[in-house]
């Protein structure tokens, strides 16, 4: 069974509640409804219901029936959401009434049904940009204890087994931290062995990426990402990680055995952590394509409850995939 079918698996008849708010959009309905026949998780679907129902009707989504819908604008409880909204944000400087305006926003609605109890994640992006999905859940579920900065992960399944572990790795940050301090990219680092232990089944064996392996250039920038090595094993004193290594010589096990004696990850990691989200974002998608590997995610890490976020080139296919990683997050897998 390959990666995703093992992660859909995992899902099945745990029932963790999913909050779709972009549910009057053609792909995530006929996802919601494949995710319901599937018994992947129950889910919320936040839209108009009327447009809800007759488009369900319309393409013949016969399970759409089984979700509950809320409907932002004509919402019973929007006085309730909003001072929710208020409570959290009013010491930003949020008024009630930029709050009752907020929770007619589905993504805003959303994470406020996570953050009241009522969802266990939400899966979201396929009609709306990163950051807009991000802001949100930045606001008002907030990181994990103990972590400062979400960053989103991708888990990369290559043809050619002999890199990573059998093929697998994990490539961080790919999709939220533009420039990272130390202590970020160490937070990711550590997220990260986390995503990979839980989401991809793989042991952890962490590279920190740079230009540089073990001091051959000198830059502000090899700094950091020794400095953020240092930090990640205070937070993780177990973490299998090394760096700073360059990219040959985290995967290629010749290469890391003459740049980096004695480096236990050097040549076999199979977490490669980049120093900026330029290399993260454009190196993901360079494996993508010119080595045709899947790339799962961006899972998002971090927060503090599992929210993640699609591209909106996304397929039918991949918001499913997506819900159930969502629901195998919730889970504490
Ligand atoms: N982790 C946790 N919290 C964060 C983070 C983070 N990485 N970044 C911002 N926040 C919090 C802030 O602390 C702030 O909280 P507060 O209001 O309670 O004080 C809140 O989020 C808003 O902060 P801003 O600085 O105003 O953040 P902004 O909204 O400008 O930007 C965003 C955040 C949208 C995520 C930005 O970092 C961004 O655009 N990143 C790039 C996203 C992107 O385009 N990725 C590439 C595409 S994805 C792909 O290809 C897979």
């Amino acid at each position: 069974m390959d990666l995703i079918q093992h992660i859909r698996q995992r899902a099945i008849g745990t029932n963790k509640r999913i909050v779709l708010p972009e549910a009057e959009e053609e792909r995530t309905l006929r996802a919601a409804d494949d995710i319901i026949g599937e018994n992947i998780a129950s889910l919320i679907l936040i839209g108009d219901e009327k447009v809800i129902v007759e488009n369900a009707h319309h393409w013949d989504l016969k399970n759409i029936s089984k979700a509950t819908i809320i409907d932002p604008i004509n919402n019973p409880r929007k006085q309730y959401f909003a001072e929710k909204l208020y409570e959290i944000r009013k010491e930003k400087g949020l008024s009630m009434e930029q709050a009752l305006k907020l929770v007619e926003d589905p993504l805003y609605l959303a994470v406020l049904l996570i953050k009241t109890g009522e969802a266990d994640g939400e899966v979201a992006g396929a009609n709306n940009a990163t950051g807009d999905v991000l802001r949100p859940a930045f606001q008002i579920v907030k990181t994990q204890p103990g972590m400062s900065a979400v960053s989103g992960a991708f888990i990369m399944v290559l043809k050619n087994e002999s890199f990573g572990q059998n093929g697998i790795l994990v490539f961080a940050d790919c999709a939220v931290n533009p420039d990272p301090t130390a202590k970020e990219l160490a937070e990711i680092a550590v997220a990260s062995a986390q995503t990979a232990r839980s989401i991809a089944g793989i042991e952890p064996r962490v590279a920190m990426l740079s230009f540089s392996t073990k001091g051959s250039a000198k830059h502000a920038k090899v700094n950091r990402v020794v400095e953020a090595t240092a930090l990640a094993k205070l937070l993780d004193p177990g973490l299998l990680i090394d760096g700073e290594l360059q990219a040959d010589a985290a995967i290629i096990e010749a290469i890391g055995r003459k740049k980096a004696p004695g480096s236990t990850v050097a040549g076999t990691a199979n977490v490669l952590v980049f120093p900026s989200l330029e290399s993260g974002n454009i190196a993901y998608k360079l494996v993508q394509r010119m080595a045709d590997a899947q790339a799962i995610g961006p899972v998002l890490q971090g927060l503090a409850a599992p929210i993640n976020d699609l591209s909106r080139g996304c397929s039918v296919d991949d918001i499913v995939n997506l819900v159930a990683i969502t629901v195998n997050q919730a889970n504490g897998f």
